[in-house]
């Protein structure tokens, strides 16, 4: 076991802070094109400071061509021209600090967009200085003669990781779509190009750290290998186990603190998908190897994905949730690596539609039992656009072709259906069911359920999102009228009023709930989930003294009843908050019915306990 962190350490500030990441295209649009941008979000951190928002993440806002929503870049230095400019970056950073929080961007140096300029000298000749710059390899040849790429390798986006590219005759990586090129981080020069360009730049400009995007990715195998196959049914497989988790991926990490982060104070926070090892996690976590100050490690917000694609939604149970919970909150206990606590991105599904109910008499519940969770859970939390007001997935109605947007979900469902008409031909009631349950796989894990507009209000049909009279770039959620900014904020019982007493509460007692530990209770029970957080003793002396809260959540639609733990093991405990307006009356009742330690939870009801 590692030692234990000194006390010191506790008073990195991305620790405590609470972060909100801002989704520019859907966050708010200031100029009437339909569009969010940046005088938008200036306009808008008040209700961040407001909501007791200490770091504000902004996705990509750097200029690109917007095939992958910004996450392909053309110019780290300069910003998406319908966004704004550089001086109004410059403004949204100062505004932040005015108000004591502080800003990270989106690092995305795994891949540029096959606009930027390296790109377009790389692909020029093969002789080009910068031809190195990205990933080139020559075909392979079937036994008839046919090209092939040079791995079968499946892209994220669907399809090859390689693109052929005629004009000098060889194909090129990206694991994502085909505008986006992967880097070849093998070549140091290319490294400190990116250093320079994606990291100084902004960090000279006041930027506080960085989420890092595909922060495992940039070290890949380099013999190239065909990955493991899965699904015989196609040529492409996932390859994941081949450029993920590389075999210099710490010595980059390593070099880029040296070079760059070091000098500055800086949060970052990486992207670890593929990653279910806390050893491994813990290399990059770890205060002494300073790689990262933490990441968002994958398994929460991949269940329910299929195993062999992300659009196969595979039912799961309460138990796995609690299992990925504590998992990756105890993987630090002992050790001077830290976590990060979240369910919800730009990536992702809607919490309450994912976790909990949507459903229209649950989904208010099942919003501030999902913040109880979360606002209990050690590390820094981060909270997602719209999820402080319990915005919840596009309904099953929303067109693939009319009203998706991404193209993630888009690629995915037209190869699904070309496979469905190719694998059924002529059973066309097995096709109409394999195309139903991607639709249904994608409209309960799509990345569109978070990228429509922020519901400000109910003053227009784009939510107050935008004034344009044809709305938004992107459909608008068809319940702005009922969940809305502007109608919580007036409402003591609202979804946003909870969260936001939740997160001032959460750090009046960081010991528990931001430094605690974790313990599970009753793992294998399938309706509700008890956790307790305790303080961590200071040293042996002291153990047995620390504080404890219990938390327990009703995960069904039916009352339940649970135990709470005995007073030997948390001390006497009382309820401190509850996310049903009657939770301490009703708690009452129980205490006086039964064994004392019995509690009946209504449908999505939780509640948090504390020892006096
Ligand atoms: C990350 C981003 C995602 C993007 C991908 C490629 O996973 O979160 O939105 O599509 O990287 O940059
Ligand atoms: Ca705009």
């Amino acid at each position: 076991m590692a030692t234990p962190a000194p006390s010191s350490s506790r008073e990195a500030w991305w620790k405590e802070g609470t972060a909100y990441q801002i989704y520019p295209a859907s966050f708010k649009d200031s100029n009437g094109d339909g569009l969010g941008d940046i005088p938008g979000i200036l306009s808008k951190v008040d209700h961040l400071k407001e909501l007791g928002v200490d770091i504000v993440w902004v996705s990509p806002m750097f200029e690109s061509p917007q095939i992958d929503m910004g996450y392909d870049i053309s110019n780290y230095e300069a910003v998406h021209e319908p966004y704004g400019t550089l001086e109004d970056m410059q403004a949204l950073i100062d505004a932040c600090h005015a108000r004591g929080m502080k800003i990270i961007l989106d690092l995305v140096i795994n891949h540029t967009s096959a606009e930027h300029a390296w790109f377009k000298e790389s692909r020029s000749s093969l002789d080009n200085p910068k031809r190195d710059w990205y990933i080139w390899k020559p075909p392979r040849y079937a036994a008839d003669g046919t090209r092939m790429p040079p791995t079968n390798w499946r892209s994220y986006f669907s399809g090859s990781t390689w693109e052929w590219d005629e004009l000098t005759q060889e194909y090129y990586l990206h694991l994502f779509a085909k505008e986006m090129p992967d880097l070849n981080w093998e070549n140091e020069e290319t490294r400190h190009a990116i250093y320079n360009s994606a990291m100084r730049f902004w960090l000279e400009r006041g930027v506080d750290g960085f989420r890092i995007d595909c922060v495992n990715m940039y070290s890949k195998r380099v013999d190239f290998q065909d990955a493991p196959i899965v699904d015989a049914s196609v040529f492409e497989q996932p390859a994941w186990s081949e450029y993920a988790n590389g075999p210099r991926m710490h010595e980059f990490l390593r070099e880029m603190n040296l070079a760059v982060l070091d000098k500055y104070d800086t949060l970052t926070v990486g992207e670890l998908p593929h990653t279910p090892d806390p050893q491994h996690v813990l290399k990059y976590v770890g205060a002494g190897d300073k790689q990262m100050s933490m990441v968002f490690q994958f398994d929460i917000v991949d269940i329910g994905q299929g195993a062999s694609a992300k659009y196969r939604f595979t039912e799961w149970k309460l138990p796995q949730l609690k299992a990925t919970v504590a998992k990756w909150q105890q993987f630090i206990e002992g050790t001077d690596g830290w976590t990060t606590a979240f369910c919800e991105n730009h990536d992702q599904g809607r919490s309450v539609s994912r976790y909990a109910s949507d459903a229209p008499e649950h989904r208010e519940h099942s919003a501030k039992l999902l913040a109880l969770m979360l606002t209990a859970l050690t590390g820094t939390l981060f909270i997602y656009q719209g999820q402080e007001i319990g915005m919840i997935n596009v309904p099953p109605s929303w067109s693939i072709d009319e009203d998706y947007q991404d193209i993630e979900s888009v690629n995915f469902y037209h190869a699904a259906v070309k496979a469905a008409h190719e694998n059924m031909a002529g059973d066309e009631d097995a096709i109409q069911r394999e195309i139903d349950y991607i639709k249904r796989s994608i409209q309960i894990l799509g990345r569109d359920n978070a990228r429509t507009p922020m519901q400000w209000d109910a003053s227009n049909k784009s939510a107050g999102f935008t004034d344009r009279t044809e709305g938004a770039w992107m459909r608008t959620h068809d319940l702005y009228p009922e969940i809305n900014v502007a109608k919580q904020q007036g409402d003591p019982n609202s979804v946003l009023s909870f969260w936001k007493s939740m997160l001032r509460f959460r750090k009046s007692h960081a010991d528990l709930f931001i430094y605690g530990n974790f313990r599970l209770y009753e793992p294998d029970n399938e309706q509700t989930f008890t956790f307790a957080k305790t303080t961590v003793p200071a040293g042996e002396a002291a153990s047995g003294a620390g504080q404890a809260a219990v938390v327990v959540l009703n995960f069904t639609d039916e009352d339940q009843t649970v135990d709470l733990p005995s007073a030997d093991e948390t001390g006497t405990l009382r309820l401190v908050v509850g996310n049903y307006i009657d939770s301490a009356a009703a708690d009452e009742v129980d205490k006086s019915a039964g064994s004392g330690r019995q509690r009946k939870l209504r449908s999505w009801e939780g509640r948090l306990y504390m020892s006096s």
